[in-house]
């Protein structure tokens, strides 16, 4: 089946690309590299330098007609959204938009969104937080995921765009970037690779640090499959189920690079949610999906991973 994964260059969306080329599927990715690598595009795709949304991008779906378009392109730091909460909407909100008009005049088949658990819910009261708890977004970023989410509707009800939104919990995995504010597995991983001291962001009243609930990207690249071959609609989270404190992540991290370095404390950051936890009943009854690698066994690639590409 033909497939387009825009962000394809990124994180998740090259093991989104990764996961449906092994399954056989005709791949092409759209990405502009504002934060990806060329480098990350598996060998076998077809690889587009694009902004999504744009006349460039219209004619790319003219072209490759996919089945399936994977939405992966986006600008992926909350703390950069509060910074400047225009930029996101362009990215996040404006590039979503045009890239679900090019869906509509393309007849593209199904559409799959990736939102966020975390930053939709804020703090819900709720945990784990099921699909339908009143969202509380804390940040632009978790805005315009929500924002996102009714568009996707409004697109079904309007033009009858089939789509999901797979709200992720915190990915982590190997290929994701240790230089950015996300992604905090990999920065602790590449801080202790060098030597030096991580951070631990955390609320004075909360000292072992916020809670999140961490996914493996391949886990997460199961579930898109899934959520293409299943059918379903509307939202789902994807996440490992389980609520981790930062602390102990970092404490997990360590004992997989053979560390005895102590982090240090820092100040949480705008936008940041205290807890969270997503409740993934609802992926496990309708896609039939759950994660299948342990947080310990996924860190451990992960280290291992940022040791290959230093070398
Ligand atoms: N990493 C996580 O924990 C997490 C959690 C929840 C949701 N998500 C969502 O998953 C998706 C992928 O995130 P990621 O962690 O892989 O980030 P990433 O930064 O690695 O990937 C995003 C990709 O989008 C590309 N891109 C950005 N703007 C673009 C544009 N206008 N046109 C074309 N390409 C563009 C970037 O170059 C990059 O390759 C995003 O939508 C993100 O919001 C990620």
């Amino acid at each position: 089946m033909k497939t387009l994964i825009t962000g394809g260059a990124g994180f998740i969306g090259s093991h989104v690309a990764e996961a449906f080329l092994a399954a056989g599927h005709d791949v092409a990715v759209v990405d502009n590299l504002r934060s990806g690598s060329a480098d990350h595009v598996p060998r076998g795709v077809r690889f587009y330098v694009a902004d999504v949304g744009g006349p460039e991008f219209s004619a790319i779906l003219a072209k490759e007609q996919p089945y399936l378009v994977s939405h992966h392109a986006a600008q992926v730091s909350v703390p950069a959204s509060v910074r400047d909460p225009q930029l996101d909407a362009r990215i996040n909100l404006l590039g979503l938009l045009g890239t679900l008009q090019g869906c509509v005049e393309h007849d593209v088949g199904r559409f799959v969104f990736a939102s966020s658990g975390g930053a939709i819910y804020g703090e819900a009261d709720r945990r784990p937080t099921t699909e339908d708890t009143p969202p509380l977004p804390l940040s632009p970023y978790g805005i315009h995921k929500l924002a996102g989410e009714h568009y996707l509707e409004f697109y079904r009800r309007e033009h009858g765009l089939r789509s999901v939104a797979l709200r992720y919990g915190n990915v982590y995995g190997p290929r994701q970037d240790p230089h950015g504010e996300a992604g905090v597995i990999a920065i602790f991983a590449e801080r202790l690779l060098r030597g030096e001291r991580p951070a631990i962001f955390a609320y004075p009243d909360q000292p072992a640090g916020m809670t999140r609930d961490y996914v493996y990207v391949e886990d997460v690249a199961r579930a898109n499959l899934r959520a293409l071959q299943s059918g379903a609609e509307g939202p789902l989270n994807i996440s490992g189920g389980s609520p981790v404190h930062t602390g102990d992540l970092f404490d997990l991290v360590r004992a997989a690079y053979g560390s005895d370095l102590a982090a240090r404390p820092g100040p949480a950051r705008p936008g940041d949610v205290r807890e969270s936890w997503l409740d993934i009943t609802r992926a496990s009854d309708v896609l039939g999906w759950r994660p299948e690698v342990p947080l310990a066994e996924g860190i451990a690639r992960t280290v291992r991973d940022l040791r290959s590409r230093r070398r």
